[in-house]
């Protein structure tokens, strides 16, 4: 069962004001191109941050511009209807997206490239908290302990953070994949964005380098409108409650969580990742 504001299709859990039911389905014979690139995440685990990397990237000529474009509009969120048809928009296609394998197209098990970002669940949760109380598409948290019990038992947008890192992990050979964390993004940003243009082929001077490090810090991106989420929904969000670059650390949660809201989330962790070789930076 899902809470309400959302609905679930085929497995999944949409934002009802956001996602079409149904709208999927569509996507699902989407012609990939061989130099797309699709960002995907579990939401609050770096979306917005490899977002304007990329768009730093691929969408900023003389990287002044970036700053009169809409991040939305140059790399869309994939699964949501948008005024950008995705056939007309010129190659390099960038796009981000949240869906599980088997709702992303076919055609990406054979052409273009995706980078998975993963944020330790904690921090995740955390961040997710904070966030149903200032998009207002997303119903209200009041406490973070009924909040917890939501988030591991998957009952939010996206679904189970366990099921989406399970999935992606588990099929990340059917696809070009770049897996990458939130935690080494944080730890050394240069060599990330390295790395980031080694897999996409594309080669960045050092100045121009140095100028996406430096334009991509927490701090830059907080006071750029430009990288700002909630101009996507300027009706929808309560800005009076936070912004949606929060804090952008590593273990925020630890100043939070009781000791029982810990043991139970190390419990469930345990159980549902113990097939994975993931190793977090928690803190
Ligand atoms: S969403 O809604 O799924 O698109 O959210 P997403 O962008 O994935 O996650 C939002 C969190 O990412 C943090 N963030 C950053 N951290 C460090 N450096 C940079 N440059 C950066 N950009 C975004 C953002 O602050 C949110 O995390 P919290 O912990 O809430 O601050």
């Amino acid at each position: 069962s899902t809470r309400s504001g959302l609905f679930t299709y085929k497995g999944f859990n949409f934002i009802s004001n956001v996602h079409e039911e149904g709208y999927v389905d569509t996507l699902e014979q989407f012609v990939i191109r061989d130099d797309d690139i699709f960002v995907v995440t579990y939401p609050k685990s770096g979306t917005t941050w490899m977002q304007y990397i990329l768009v730093l990237m691929y969408h900023s000529k003389d990287l002044k511009e970036e700053t009169n474009k809409r991040m939305m509009d140059v790399v869309p969120w994939f699964e949501v209807k948008s005024k950008v048809d995705f056939n007309e928009m010129p190659s390099p296609r960038t796009f981000l997206t949240h869906l599980p394998t088997s709702l992303v197209p076919q055609g990406l098990r054979h052409r273009g490239k995706v980078i998975y970002v993963v944020r330790n669940p904690k921090d995740v949760a955390m961040s997710y908290f904070h966030f149903h109380n200032i998009f207002k598409l997303l119903p209200d948290q009041k406490n973070l302990d009924q909040f917890l019990d939501d988030f591991l038992e998957g009952k939010v947008f996206a679904g189970s953070w366990f099921a989406h890192i399970n999935d992606w992990y588990n099929h990340k050979d059917e696809f070009n994949l770049l897996f990458l964390t939130f935690e080494e993004m944080k730890k050394d940003r240069h060599g990330t964005i390295i790395k980031i243009s080694n897999f996409l082929g594309k080669t960045l001077d050092s100045k121009t380098l140095d100028i996406i490090v430096e334009k991509s810090s927490f701090e830059n991106m907080k006071k750029n409108p430009t990288t700002c989420f909630e101009r996507n929904f300027p009706n929808h969000f309560d800005s009076s409650k936070g912004s949606m670059l929060r804090k952008g650390q590593v273990g925020d949660w630890k100043t939070v969580f009781t000791m029982e809201q810990n043991e139970r989330f190390d419990r469930i962790y345990q159980e549902k990742t113990s097939k994975l070789p993931l190793e977090f930076i928690w803190d």
